[in-house]
């Protein structure tokens, strides 16, 4: 079967597009695109970068003469920051809503035009600039959902600093971590976020975590909460008193940045050891994500775009901060989550803002499904149009409730499959694809992937296997910030060539992909990507903890729950208080999203003869499934 074809009978549970649907969408032939850029790569990718602003045009499209360092718009100048604001400013949106920011008491609502978007983030720009941030150097960023993350992110973009945002969900050793290995001069915090009604107190976590990280010159203090914090003369500087000073002011100009010139750091766990520095540069990046925002979620100038995601997250980065500026689309932001005070929070905000294409995660659908479906009826959700999914696989149930009670059956769920790698969605429908519930159906617009075995061969339709990306796209991660040569090993040294995701998927007979799960020790809780070697050397860090392992487990709601594996040091006991106190370990020292959901004590770890861990072996017999080949097991 053609790649680029739908069989007219698709088997299994389909719901296809209504004519409604089809008559709205921007792009109304799939095949047709579909056929164009897999024959002609570069010239779609060019297309597409051609909507787009740049100062000086590149030379060439696409470098693969240094595989698997691809570059992209070799020669191109541009900002993306410049085609996110600056390009807007002249015409018609100069005055549109950039974005729509509600607190999670609701009781203040913030609206920014791409006008006043450009000015908070000149302003933001001029500061770091006076703080002595140049062009290429390191900030982390570590504040709440707040505009001023995005302002912040954007300045950097702006004067061509590097930002690496760190998830407020993430405590002190996470961000030292990052901190350290990023070398970051400045760190951007807030006093505190909101979370729930209550404070996580941010500032404090950041002066913990920075007692080592002599690399830190400054520290710029975000008021949000508006309670006392301990502020160090010369160190820590509140960003409302430099916005008073004449430096601060609403112009500043947008550097001149190399298509293939660093955007940003984002921070993810792989298989094995301290989290990976992923890094995404200004052209490429920018022209990924402005592309697979306007083809699968359609967004035009009459939309509200609501992307849940937390901007210390990729789906943040792409879609929350970057996609719908680059689209010049009108944003919705919330602080808070979906069920906190009550469990139609986020309903209503879809019902008060207007929001038409709804962004989130599985696990959200499934904890809000608890619920019932009154909460949701009891809000006005008829503007929405189009419904959207990432972060780990929906289980059709969620599908459905999703597709019936929150879509009415009018919307397409865009089940949208990528990674941080990867930047931009790689396994996705658009809204004119017949969709299957619990699919990402095909591959984007000049993507090809490919299932295969241990040996490297396609395995026959249907089975399991290692999912690969057969074709490089323009916002593929370049390296890993400081390790190239762990770049190569873990993504293209398995099957040489081919980019390995790290998940495992099977593919149906209608050449649909469906994704089981990751194959290496990445577990995702609540959509949040989690490694276990972090918690498990979180866990080493208490007296008691002689040795750890963690794995994740199946649950409802969370998708995975981690589950650790504790041998305790001589003289400690075993104890119901001790298991509590190591799950606050891990929560207050690594964060509450790394917060164990059990804690199991063991006598012995299975392990192989040369002492990795087995963790497979360990999630076998948690479930109560056959273990495998254990002949690697040592005695
Ligand atoms: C998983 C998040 C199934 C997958 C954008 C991937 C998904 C990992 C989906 C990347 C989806 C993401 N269906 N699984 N629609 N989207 N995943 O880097 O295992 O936080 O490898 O990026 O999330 O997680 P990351």
């Amino acid at each position: 079967m053609n790649d680029n074809t739908f069989s007219p009978s698709l088997h299994g549970e389909v719901y296809y597009p209504s004519p409604q649907v089809v008559e709205q969408a921007r792009l109304k032939d799939w095949q047709a695109l579909a056929e164009f850029a897999e024959q002609d790569l570069e010239g779609f990718w060019a297309r597409e970068a051609e909507e787009l602003e740049w100062f000086q045009k590149w030379e060439k499209v696409l470098d693969d003469s240094n595989k698997p360092f691809f570059k992209w718009f070799v020669g191109g100048k541009v900002n993306i920051v410049h085609n996110c604001i600056d390009r807007h400013l002249t015409t018609a949106r100069k005055n549109k809503l950039a974005l729509i920011w509600e607190s999670e008491d609701g009781k203040q609502v913030r609206t920014f035009s791409y006008y006043a978007l450009n000015r908070e983030v000149s302003r933001f720009a001029n500061i770091l600039k006076a703080m002595g941030v140049r062009k290429g150097d390191r900030v982390t960023i570590y504040i709440g959902r707040i505009p001023e993350i995005i302002f912040a992110m954007l300045a950097c973009a702006k004067i061509g600093a590097i930002h690496s945002v760190v998830f407020a969900g993430f405590s002190v050793d996470a961000l030292r971590g990052r901190i350290q290995d990023s070398q970051s001069r400045l760190v951007i915090t807030a006093d505190g976020a909101y979370q729930n009604g209550k404070i996580v107190e941010l500032k404090r976590i950041t002066d913990e975590a920075i007692k080592e990280c002599p690399s830190v010159e400054n520290v710029l203090v975000i008021r949000r909460t508006g309670h006392e914090v301990p502020m160090e003369a010369n160190r820590d500087h509140w960003y409302h008193d430099l916005c008073a000073l004449p430096v601060a002011n609403g112009k500043c100009p947008t550097e001149v940045m190399d298509a293939e010139d660093p955007l940003f750091i984002l921070y993810t766990s792989g298989s094995t050891g301290k989290p990976k520095a992923i890094l995404h540069v200004h052209g490429g990046y920018m022209v990924g994500v402005y592309s697979s925002l306007k083809y699968v979620f359609d967004l035009k100038d009459e939309d509200r775009w609501w992307c849940t995601a937390d901007p210390g997250w990729i789906t943040g980065h792409s879609y929350l901060v970057y996609g719908p500026l680059l689209l010049g689309a009108t944003s919705f932001m919330f602080e808070g989550g979906p069920v906190y005070p009550y469990p139609d929070r986020w309903w209503q905000c879809v019902e008060h803002y207007g929001i038409t294409v709804f962004y989130t995660a599985p696990t959200a659908i499934r904890s809000l499904m608890r619920f019932g479906e009154a909460w949701p009826n009891r809000r006005d959700l008829s503007s929405l149009r189009l419904l959207g999914s990432v972060g780990e696989p929906i289980n059709p149930e969620a599908w459905r409730w999703y597709y019936s009670v929150i879509g009415k059956e009018r919307c397409p769920i865009m089940d949208t499959w990528w990674q941080t790698e990867t930047g931009m969605f790689m396994i996705t429908p658009t809204p004119v694809v017949p969709l299957k519930p619990g699919s990402g159906t095909r591959p984007f617009f000049g993507q090809k992937a490919e299932i295969l075995d241990e040996a490297g061969n396609p395995v026959p339709q249907g089975q399991e296997g290692y999912l690969v990306l057969l074709r490089p796209w323009p916002s593929m991660l370049r390296t890993i910030y400081g390790d190239p040569e762990r770049y190569v090993q873990q993504y293209w040294s398995k099957y040489p060539g081919k980019y390995l995701t790290g998940d495992s998927a099977r593919q149906d007979e209608d050449g649909y992909f469906w994704i089981i799960g990751r194959t290496d020790d990445v577990i995702k809780v609540s959509g949040h990507r989690l490694g276990t070697a972090e918690i498990e050397s979180s866990l080493v860090s208490h007296p008691a903890v002689a040795e750890a392992a963690a794995i994740g487990l199946p649950h409802e709601i969370k998708g995975q729950a981690i589950h650790v594996f504790v041998l305790l040091r001589v003289g400690f006991a075993p104890s119901p208080e001790l298991a509590e106190e190591l799950r606050q370990h891990v929560a207050k020292h690594l964060g509450p999203i790394a917060r164990p959901e059990a804690v199991n004590f063991v006598d012995k770890l299975p392990k192989t003869r040369s002492g990795k861990i087995m963790r497979r072996v360990l999630r076998a017999r948690a479930q109560g499934l056959p273990e495998g080949d254990i002949s690697t097991l040592e005695e």
